[in-house]
């Protein structure tokens, strides 16, 4: 008989032990914060209000959510993430630093809806299928801004490959997809969005290998108008 347990069994980040030792030890901040975090918090900076709402799409366990509190931003952090174990893992480290568990939520960026002041994904829509649905659900929701950090370069490809990394050489598959820049800003400046594209600082405009294959980091500053 079928099941439907399909989504969690085919989920590279549900079968990653290093992932989610490294995931704990990001939230107890036993590491080294995120280049791309601190990034993403500092372009964030100039335009919250306090009491903002943040959320965090495909946040993994929240770490984020340091980033944000380390600069004393007063915004409240929301995170959803599709892997309940590394939502688990937040919500057993965060509260030490003054979050709620309820702050983070299994969720699928497909099923999310309703309304946030900002929106921030990183690292998300380049190992998905396609960025279309998920990222007209953030720029929905999103009433002032959405902050994008993945993989754009100057023309589309897509490429879905085996993740040599996961537990017990498990053989699953992941997409590893870079977007035409030029397509994705006219995406969202169709939802009444000015975009600007900012320097990724840790990989400064060269690629970057994850699971051994390349990444062109960049970042995507869409403000509502
Ligand atoms: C590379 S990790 C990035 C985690 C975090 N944003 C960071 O930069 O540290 C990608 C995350 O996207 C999540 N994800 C993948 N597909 C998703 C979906 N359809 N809806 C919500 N989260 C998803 C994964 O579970 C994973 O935690």
């Amino acid at each position: 008989m079928i099941h439907g347990n399909g989504w969690s069994n085919y989920c590279i980040w549900e079968h990653s032990t290093t992932v989610r030792e490294l995931y704990a030890r990001r939230c107890r901040r036993e590491e080294e914060e995120m280049t791309c975090h601190a990034q993403a918090a500092e372009l964030l900076a100039p335009y919250v209000k306090p009491g903002d709402t943040v959320l965090d799409v495909g946040c993994g366990s929240g770490a984020f959510y340091h980033s944000l509190k380390r600069r004393g931003l007063p915004v409240e952090y929301y995170g959803i993430d599709a892997a309940p174990s590394l939502i688990a893992i937040g919500r057993q480290y965060l509260p030490a630093y003054g979050l709620a568990p309820e702050r983070l939520r299994v969720m699928r960026i497909e099923d999310m809806d309703g309304a946030v002041d900002h929106v921030v994904c990183l690292n998300v829509l380049s190992n998905i299928d396609n960025y279309h649905r998920p990222l007209e659900r953030m720029l929905l929701c999103a009433r002032k801004m959405v902050i994008l950090r993945e993989s754009f370069g100057d023309t589309t490809s897509y490429a879905y490959v085996h993740d040599k990394y996961l537990d017990n050489g498990l053989p699953l598959k992941v997409y590893v997809n870079t977007y035409c820049r030029a397509e994705v800003i006219r995406f969202i400046e169709s939802y009444g969005f000015s975009v600007r594209q900012e320097t990724d600082w840790r990989t400064n405009g060269q690629s970057e290998m994850v699971i051994d294959y390349p990444h062109y980091w960049c970042f995507l500053v869409a403000v509502r108008q």
